[in-house]
């Protein structure tokens, strides 16, 4: 087993009559990224605090490298950070000041605080903007301030609540680069996201949940593989030979083959074994039967799932369940 930077058991937190977090299990290895993925109101944020020490919990039990988040808060706030919601930089202030400020205030000295600014500028990409004051930033620089204030003390852990929500896609890969370089540098990550695609992305592992609990947990590989491996899409030259190519593909694939409403088009769904080139083999072993039995394709792809149709798979999975018990 490796180790665990975060293990929670049994997890609830209430407010009034809200469950945010449900009975939350996770175990997040340490020294990677780990994607909790769920929709707005999910309890990304309530547990993201809860393990930051922010916020007590109703029930259950939560230790970040093996200290109890309540019991020993002291020693859990001296190995984490955080970024997120709410925004540690002063907008009055350039980001160097701001950041030589932070620093000041975790006990460095001031060459050391100058040095330390300096260098998280440049890995940012700031450098330039050091000199300005943070109010005249665009949202992505500000996020990336934001990120370089909560690791000017090289964490162990740093939570990541949502960094990249309103970004646009430039700012969202620039962030998506800090928080490998932040890996890079042996600090575990738990990064939480709306955005399938950002978990795909940067996460070595990822759990999905809503309404406070955990539905499905893996490598983003896994949670892709657990509602196949994507879907082969197949345009015929000829009407005529839609049937025989179906029957093809059908056997080939050993799935069903849908018939789209273009005369010409079939659409399959492939397993693959939950392996990415196991679906690409079959997908071109396939293609070559059709070139075999003189079916002309025009056009042919092959999609992999994203995680958006994984979440939904998973949870019109998990409301069907509900709706049975
Ligand atoms: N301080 C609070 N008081 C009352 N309800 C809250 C509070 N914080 C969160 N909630 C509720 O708990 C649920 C989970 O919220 P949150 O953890 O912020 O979700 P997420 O971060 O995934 O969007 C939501 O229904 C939210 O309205
Ligand atoms: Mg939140």
């Amino acid at each position: 087993m490796p180790d665990l930077a975060i293990q929670t058991s049994g997890l609830v937190k209430t407010f009034d009559k809200t469950r945010a977090v449900d009975g939350l299990d996770l175990a997040v290895p340490a020294g990677a990224v780990y994607g909790v993925l769920g929709p707005n109101g999910a309890g990304k944020t309530t547990a993201v605090r809860i393990l930051a020490t922010l916020l007590r919990p109703d029930g259950g039990e939560a230790t970040v490298f093996g200290h109890d988040v309540v019991r020993e808060a002291d020693a859990v706030r001296s190995r984490v950070s955080m970024t997120g919601q709410y925004a540690s930089v002063d907008d009055e202030m350039t980001g160097a000041e701001n950041l030589i400020l932070l620093a000041r205030l975790l006990g460095h000295r001031k060459p050391a605080a100058r040095a330390r600014a300096a260098e998280l500028l440049e890995a940012f990409g700031l450098t330039e903007a050091g000199g300005r004051q943070v109010k005249t930033y665009s949202g992505g620089m500000r996020r990336r301030l934001d990120i370089a204030a909560s690791i000017l003390n090289t964490p162990d852990l740093l939570f990541l609540d949502e960094p990249t929500t309103g970004l646009d896609p430039r700012s969202r890969n620039q962030v998506w680069d800090i928080v490998r370089i932040v890996v890079a540098h042996g600090t575990t990550v738990l990064l939480t996201t709306q955005y399938l695609e950002e978990a795909d992305r940067l996460a070595d592992r990822i759990a999905v949940i809503d309404h406070g609990r955990l539905i499905a947990e893996g490598t983003p590989g896994e949670l892709k593989s657990s509602v196949g491996a994507g879907s082969v899409h197949v345009r015929l030259r000829d009407p005529a030979t839609r049937t025989e190519a179906e029957r093809l593909l059908t056997e080939i694939l050993d799935t069903t083959v849908y018939r789209e409403s273009d005369p010409v088009s079939l659409t399959a769904r492939i397993t693959g074994n939950g392996r990415d080139e196991a679906a690409a083999e079959q997908a071109s072993r396939a293609l070559a039967q059709l070139a075999a039995a003189g079916i002309v394709v025009d056009d042919f792809s092959l999609g992999q799932p994203n995680l958006d149709e994984v979440f939904l798979a998973l949870t019109d999975h998990r409301a069907t369940e509900e709706t049975a018990a």
